[in-house]
């Protein structure tokens, strides 16, 4: 190799290795991030008073929006401890109720104890974690995640397990 081929050479060779370590200080060359979990946000959820805990009835739900007022929940006093459950008798849930097949709206069944979608007939368990238990949906209910205040018996919604149907974030 001639004087002037190898100082050719050398120059590409110093150039090379400048733009990789560039490429690695911009991270384009880092592991990937792990994926975060469906409804996982930086932003701060909002903390909302919902209704007193002593004001719900055994398997009749109210509902509610959260985080926004485009997006309907209920909640629900199953009568006995439940996975999640918070309250006096930590039997008191909330949930997403837009399916989470097309986003039609669910109705309790008392009867079965369960959120049903009359557009599919999807089959949601309040009492496992919202879980899809029949139908067209392949995705468990989003789970409102309820705090329970016992100086006032306040419940309070503060986060959302999940990613409620249609977005693509929880928080708009
Ligand atoms: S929208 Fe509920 S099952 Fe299809």
């Amino acid at each position: 190799m001639t004087d002037l081929s190898r100082r050719k050479f050398l120059r590409a060779s110093g150039a090379a290795a400048a733009a990789g370590a560039a490429l690695v200080g911009s991270g384009f060359g880092a592991a990937a991030e792990a994926p975060r979990a469906p409804g996982a946000t930086t932003l701060p959820y909002p903390r909302e008073g919902i209704t007193k805990a002593g004001a719900l009835k055994v398997e009749i739900p109210q509902p509610f929006n959260y985080p926004d007022g485009q997006s309907f929940c209920q909640i629900i006093k199953t009568g006995h401890e439940v996975p999640g459950g918070v309250g006096p008798d930590r039997d008191i849930v909330a949930f997403s109720t837009q399916c989470t097949h097309n986003g039609c709206p669910l109705s309790y069944d008392k009867a079965a104890r369960t959120f049903k979608c009359g557009c599919h007939f999807s089959i949601f368990d309040p009492e496992m974690h919202g879980q899809m238990v029949d139908g067209q949906a392949t995705e468990n209910l989003p789970r409102i995640l309820l705090e329970h205040d016992t100086k006032d018996d306040t419940l309070y919604a503060v986060a959302v397990e999940g990613l409620i149907y249609g977005r693509q974030s929880n928080l708009l």
